[in-house]
């Protein structure tokens, strides 16, 4: 008989880390040489963000990383993620790295490790530099080349003492939502652009995990971390509703773990786009390029997608769950609708579906079989308020958490190898096109001090992280 297995109890090597990224948290945009990202240039332009705002000061981690290490070691933390602003290290995005902004890291870094918690660096976190944007940005073939020559520069300097590493987050969002959508810098609205930004992300995955490891310890473990959308029928009875599927699919994930992990684009994604593009942007031996070996993968989850065939829609804005635009995030799929997936939401507006969780887990355990996987984020947005004793009590985040980790350890006893998971995030922090409006963290901050109170929900997952074991759910 096999051992019955304890629903929430973790393996004990299991990661409990958080994550954060440069430009929601950092601030000190203009200090040490950095120069303005995309999103500096995007953020300040009239009508982009909620109130305008910006990532100027966000949480100010930039001059309070030591505080914030150390808030995460009192938690219990084992792990932290966190990105690296390229214009703090190549301000023009090209040539000699500046020391003093790598240094910045490495203080980060040792930091941690004085502190036995293990760093995963995000080498781009969607903040390109301007003046890459300003020469083509990432339609432009050469974006790839110079993600290649900065991942090669960070990897020396971090190389010795950062073992987990992963190249791009989420590129569906840099292409997608920054050059179709336009809700993301730099809020461009061209289709044919977007999937172009696709494959030359795709390429600056693979020419920047080679430039990694020409440079790194072979110990060291390269990844990336994709929001791997799952995808539902509307009626999963009806063929034109799971043609959309089918074609949804492809172009959130199909698009990047095709030739990521199979050395190939989908036939159906070629088709489904051709009267777009020939894809002829795709030169010999880019396949070869980008397929290559990954020590892991990252997966980020938040919510499923629920499709149909469009006949029967109206056609209006659509949201993509980071913004509404009057612009598709997808091109050459008019004819599917998008709807909303019934259940209880968060303050984004995004159902809560652990089940989904699981079954990501489970499609990549089966589509690449023996490579180890990470929750690279996961988390919820809750209009978090501090109560007269300066307390803020979460209970529906610590029931998100509980529900999710849930699902993760579900996962595992179903067979699947996940190492770790990174909640969604250690600080509340610029929620991009929502500024400071939308409220992430495990802990909370006060944006007029800047002072930082973790939530029931930091505590709860700290003893979580600290004993292996989920705690039971306290009821509101
Ligand atoms: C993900 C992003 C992260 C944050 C969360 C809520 O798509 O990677 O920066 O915005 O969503």
């Amino acid at each position: 008989m096999p051992e019955p297995v304890n629903p929430v109890t973790f393996p004990p090597s299991f990661l409990w880390g958080a994550a954060t990224s440069a430009y929601q948290i950092e601030g000190a945009v203009r200090e040490d040489g950095r120069t303005p990202s995309i999103w500096d240039t995007f953020s300040h332009t009239p009508g982009k963000t909620s109130g305008g705002e910006t990532g100027d000061i966000a949480v100010d981690h930039y001059h309070r990383y030591r505080d914030d290490v150390a808030l995460m070691a009192d938690l219990g933390l084992t792990a932290y993620r966190f990105s690296i602003s390229w214009s703090r290290v190549q301000p023009t995005g090209r040539g000699p790295a500046v020391q003093v902004g790598l240094d910045f890291y490495r203080r980060l870094v040792d930091e941690l490790l004085a502190k036995g918690i293990k760093p995963a660096v995000t080498l781009y976190h969607w903040d390109l530099p301007q003046e890459l944007e300003d020469a083509g940005g990432w339609p432009e073939r050469d974006t790839a080349h110079r993600f290649a020559e900065y991942a090669q520069i960070v990897g020396e300097a971090l190389g010795d003492r950062v073992e987990n590493w992963i190249t791009l987050n989420e590129p569906w969002c840099s292409a997608f939502l920054g050059y179709a959508s336009g809700v993301h810098a730099p809020g461009r609205t061209d289709p044919v652009a977007s999937l172009k930004a696709a494959h030359h992300l795709n390429l600056a995955h693979g020419l920047g995990a080679s430039a990694l490891r020409s440079v790194m310890p072979a110990r060291n473990a390269v990844a990336l971390s994709l929001n791997s959308s799952v995808v539902r029928p509307l009626s999963p009875g009806n063929a034109e509703d799971l043609a959309a599927v089918r074609k949804i699919d492809d172009l959130a994930n199909g698009v990047f773990h095709g030739p990521i992990l199979k050395g190939a684009y989908p036939e159906t994604l070629l088709t489904a786009t051709s009267s777009l593009t020939d894809w002829s942007f795709v030169l010999d031996g880019d396949l070869r390029s980008i397929n290559q070996p990954l020590d892991a993968l990252g997966l980020n989850y938040y919510t499923p997608t629920l499709v149909s065939a469009a006949d029967a829609e109206p056609k209006g804005p659509r949201s993509d769950g980071h913004g509404a635009s009057d612009h598709s995030p997808w091109p050459g799929a008019d004819d599917v609708a998008f709807h909303q997936t019934p259940g209880e939401r968060t303050e984004m507006g995004w159902t809560i579906d652990p089940s989904g969780l699981h079954e990501l887990i489970m499609r990549y355990t089966e589509e690449a079989p023996g490579l180890p996987l990470y929750i690279t984020e996961n988390g919820a947005a809750y209009d978090d308020k501090p109560d007269p004793d300066g307390r803020v009590h979460d209970p529906e985040r610590v029931a998100y958490l509980h529900g999710h980790l849930s699902a993760v350890r579900r996962a595992i006893a179903d067979g699947a190898d996940v190492r770790g998971y990174y909640l969604w995030s250690l600080l509340d922090n610029f929620e991009w096109a929502y500024g400071y409006e939308k409220r992430f963290g495990a802990v909370y901050v006060d944006y007029a001090t800047l002072t930082r109170t973790p939530k029931s929900s930091a505590l709860w997952y700290g003893r979580a992280a600290r004993t292996g074991t989920l705690p039971e759910v306290e009821t509101a």
